[in-house]
Order: structure tokens, then C-alpha cells, then sequence
């Protein structure tokens, strides 16, 4: 995956609720590792897969990418914050 494209996937998608990793919407569900460690389903049987699913089915307040980001934008967008959670979002 490319990392650098999922950040600019990121910016255009995510960050207007998640801007620097964190959630506007639901102020515990941020992108830190802590957070998705406690939230995301399966995310202990695969990192970057757990956050793909989640992009591509949505989750409550949180709207579905699969009709609008293809798999490989939306697996980008998970390695980049999957890398991110792992730097602490600094
Ligand atoms: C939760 C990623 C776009 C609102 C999450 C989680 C991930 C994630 C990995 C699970 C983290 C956790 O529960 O602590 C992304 C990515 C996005 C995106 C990569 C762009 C492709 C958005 C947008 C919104 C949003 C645009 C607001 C309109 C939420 C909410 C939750 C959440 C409300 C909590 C869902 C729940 O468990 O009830 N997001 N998100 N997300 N996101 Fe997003």
C-alpha cells in the first residue's frame, strides 16, 4: 500500500472529522492506537484490515467509503493511519 497516497486520501475523506487523528463525531473513537485497539472489530487479526472494513462498511456516524474510494485508495488510507496511530499521530 502507499502510504503517502493514503495520506492524501485522508485529507480529501477523513480529516474533517478525524483531523489529526482524532473524532469530531464521537469524541472517544479517535485513530490512536489505544482507541482502535478498544473499538475497531478484529483489529488484533489484522491492523490495516480491521480499518479497510470499517472505511469500506462505515459504522454508525460514520458514513460508508465503498461506493466512493475503490479497495486500492482504501487500503492506502488504512496504512496511512495505521502508520500514523503507530507514531502517535506526531
Ligand atoms: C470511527 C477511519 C471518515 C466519523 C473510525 C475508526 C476508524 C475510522 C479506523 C475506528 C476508530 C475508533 O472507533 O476509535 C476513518 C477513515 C475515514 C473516516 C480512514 C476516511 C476514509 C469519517 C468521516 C466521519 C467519520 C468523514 C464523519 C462524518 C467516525 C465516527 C466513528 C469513526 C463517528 C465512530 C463510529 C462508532 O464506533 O460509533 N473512523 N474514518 N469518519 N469515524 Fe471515521
Amino acid at each position: 500500500a502507499d502510504v503517502a497516497h493514503g495520506g492524501q486520501i485522508f485529507s480529501a475523506n477523513c480529516a474533517a472529522c478525524h483531523m489529526g487523528g482524532g473524532n469530531v463525531v464521537n469524541a472517544e473513537r479517535t485513530l490512536k492506537a489505544d482507541a482502535l485497539a478498544s473499538y475497531l472489530a478484529n483489529y488484533d487479526a489484522g491492523h490495516e484490515a480491521a480499518i479497510a472494513y470499517q472505511v469500506t462498511n462505515g459504522k454508525n456516524a460514520m458514513p460508508a467509503f465503498g461506493g466512493k474510494l475503490s479497495d486500492g485508495d482504501i487500503a492506502d488510507v488504512a496504512a496511512y493511519v495505521e502508520d500514523m496511530a503507530a507514531k502517535g499521530w506526531a
